[in-house]
């Protein structure tokens, strides 16, 4: 697939050993959560444009729209180009009533490895993610899904060996899961944060110290009700206008600008919003300006 722009959108970082553009895709928003409400036609447009403009990182999930996320990206990019990295999630499926249950032990996680492997066709993921279940939001693990963070990292070190995942990342866990997981050598860390939400403040330093990249879930503060949007922020909407940006960019200039090493993940089901989000590069936020957003 010929790309339309050489410049990366938000410029490059590293992920583990892969060189990317630091504005990615997060794929979430394609289909709605049990699959049943999306367009085929808008979806594939959306990916194959954001590939043709420089996006070299896709989040995705099997559990995404109950498998049909992985078969949108299959069906639109693949065979995929050299330098896309997709990047997965385990922890998660959807039984067969249609709920998102915890699936935690290491032997699922290797069933979701292989369900990934086979619905995106390809024969190793880029980047894997371990979603840890110990907190909300979203699902959380109880009885025998509640299972030892080693145990885990053992299953996906062996996967790594056998060559299905190229990397290890984290999503969702504390300071001291992180920690605890660096001999495993952890390419990534994936935890909820935005403008206006920084609880995950001190896993991002620990990021930073040990030069791992940090992809921000919710960089928008999501498409959930009850988390706070960064797009409706008084703050952020008289950035916009004082720099003739939008919103959302403001939000993700902002997370550029909070850590080289962050790599954005914003969904959309839009194409003007993809659009808008690719540009978010583009923005300079002004010193004063950083400032104000640091401490909103
Ligand atoms: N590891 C985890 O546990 C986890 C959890 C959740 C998500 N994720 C990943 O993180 C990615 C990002 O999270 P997310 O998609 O839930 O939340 P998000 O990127 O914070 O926000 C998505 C919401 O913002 C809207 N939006 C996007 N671009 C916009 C723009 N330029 N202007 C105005 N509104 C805009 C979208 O609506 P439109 O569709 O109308 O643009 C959607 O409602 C997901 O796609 C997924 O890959 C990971």
């Amino acid at each position: 697939m010929a790309r339309q722009e050489s410049v990366a959108p938000g410029g490059t970082a590293l992920l583990g050993d892969r060189r990317v553009a630091r504005i990615g895709f997060g794929a979430m928003q394609l289909a709605d959560h049990h699959g049943r409400t999306y367009d085929k036609q808008v979806a594939t447009a959306i990916l194959r444009r954001a590939v043709e403009r420089g996006v070299t990182n896709i989040d995705t999930a099997q559990f995404y729209g109950a498998g049909v996320v992985n078969d949108l990206i299959r069906s639109a990019l693949s065979p995929y180009r050299e330098d896309l990295v997709l990047a997965t999630k385990v922890g998660a499926v959807y039984d067969e009533a249609a709920r998102l249950l915890a699936a935690q032990q290491p032997r699922q996680l290797r069933e979701q490895v292989e369900d990934n492997l086979a619905a995106l066709n390809t024969s190793t993921l880029g980047v894997v993610n371990l979603r840890r279940a110990d907190m909300p939001p979203g699902i959380t693990a109880e009885g025998d899904q509640i299972v030892d963070l080693d145990d885990q990292l053992a299953e996906l070190i062996s996967l790594r060996d056998e060559g299905k995942i190229a990397g290890i990342g984290l999503s969702h866990v504390s300071v001291d899961q992180l920690r605890r997981a660096l001999p495993a050598g952890i390419v990534c860390v994936q935890n909820m944060h935005n403008m206006l939400d920084r609880t995950s403040e001190p896993v991002l330093d620990l990021c930073r110290t040990q030069a791992i990249a940090w992809v921000p879930y919710f960089p928008l503060g999501s498409a959930f009700e009850g988390i706070p949007k960064v797009t409706d922020h008084p703050a952020v909407r008289e950035a916009a206008i004082a720099l003739g940006a939008t919103p959302a960019q403001i939000g993700l200039a902002w997370e550029l600008a909070h850590y080289p090493g962050t790599l954005l993940i914003p969904g959309t089901s839009n194409p003007d919003h993809l659009d808008e989000n690719l540009a978010a590069g583009n923005v300079v936020l002004p010193p004063e300006l950083l400032e104000t957003l640091e401490n909103l």
